[in-house]
């Protein structure tokens, strides 16, 4: 889906039904997500894990400023990742699968639909792996011939840019700075995902990504500037996250809810689309591999605050996610104490 083939009117495996488009004039314009300036602490005022801890409380979504990843490596990524999307079909074609358990891949997402075809979203996405030490280059694309390396630079800067902030969300639950990423465990499974979304001629007929909370643990997403299309779920409304200038929007997955026992949140959010203008986004996931386990951290589990997930390996909330492909997924309401460990939907 080149931008400059965007057809007039979608075809009718794009349109959704009624009850699942993205009602647009319903989008409220009050709220807007914390936006945390990650040097303030050294500047000697403010409380930037105070700040984290209140973010992650009451919408599981903030964005950081300052965050020490250079800017004009955020625009060369940026950049790059929109390049390989704008590449010839022919030449993006070999990275196409609907296998989604294949590590690299290019795909569009869909949403199953009662007694019709599948929907396809309006939006194209790539998925790949993310290790900021590890040799991984090889499985990436050749093309744009900056990739690699681009990619490569980027990757590390988000791995210290993580460990920062799972410092700061550790220490505002009250834990050791480094408690959450060594419950996170070695080898975490980092997974990156670049978003295209060209413009289209019926944003209100069709979703870009649809409704879905992040599997991760931390997600940190760059976003094309001055292009809206993010919005979370905000006491059952939903807040668009306006793109802020040289800065990240950060969310909690579902693995830190679990972690904490319920007390930071993992939000649904989703894309929308609009008429105008090309937005693209890029996502770095990290979670635990398959083989961790999971569960409510044993500090943050009292009388009063009794475990609300049972213990899992990270495999099963895989398979469980797997197998919730093209719906609303709900992976941790399967992994609740009160329903046993049974699938919800
Ligand atoms: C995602 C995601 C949001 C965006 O990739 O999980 O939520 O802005 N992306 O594209
Ligand atoms: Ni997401």
């Amino acid at each position: 889906m080149a931008t400059d083939l965007v057809p007039m009117s979608l075809s009718p495996n794009l349109i959704l039904p009624e009850d699942m488009r993205p009602k647009l004039s319903q989008v409220s314009n009050l709220a807007s997500i914390p936006i945390i300036d990650l040097n303030e602490d050294q500047n000697g005022h403010g409380n930037i894990v105070q700040k984290i801890s209140q973010a992650c409380e009451e919408y599981g979504f903030f964005q950081v400023i300052n965050h020490g990843v250079p800017e004009e490596l955020c625009t060369r990524m940026m950049n790059t990742i929109t390049e390989f999307f704008n590449l010839p079909p022919e030449e993006k074609a070999q990275f196409f699968s609907t296998d989604p358990t294949k590590e690299v891949r290019l795909f569009n997402y869909y949403l199953k639909v009662k007694d019709q075809e599948n929907v396809n979203m309006w939006s194209e996405s790539f998925s790949q792996p993310w290790h900021p030490h590890d040799n991984f280059s090889d499985l990436l694309p050749k093309n744009p011939p900056q990739y690699r390396e681009v990619f490569g630079e980027y990757a590390k800067e988000i791995g210290k840019l993580n460990t920062r902030l799972f410092s700061l969300i550790s220490q505002g639950l009250g834990l050791e700075e480094d408690c959450i990423q060594k419950k996170l465990g070695d080898n975490p499974r980092l997974n990156a995902q670049g978003n295209y979304y060209p413009p289209c001629p019926e944003p209100e007929l069709t979703l870009g990504l649809a409704v879905h909370t992040d599997l991760s643990a931390l997600t940190v997403v760059l976003q094309s500037e001055g292009v809206t299309g993010l919005q979370v779920i905000k006491d059952g409304k939903w807040v668009s996250v306006d793109p802020v200038p040289n800065a990240f929007v950060v969310n909690l997955g579902d693995q830190i809810q679990v972690l904490s026992n319920g007390r930071y949140k993992s939000v649904h959010h989703r894309a929308v689309t609009n008429k105008e203008k090309l937005r693209v986004s890029l996502a770095m996931f990290y979670g635990p591999n398959k083989e961790t386990w999971i569960g409510p951290i044993e500090e943050l589990v009292d009388e009063e605050h009794p475990p609300v997930y049972r213990r899992y390996r990270q495999a099963e909330f895989l398979e469980e996610f797997m197998r919730q492909e093209g719906t609303r997924r709900m992976v941790k309401e399967a992994f609740e104490i009160r329903n046993q460990g049974k699938p919800v939907n």
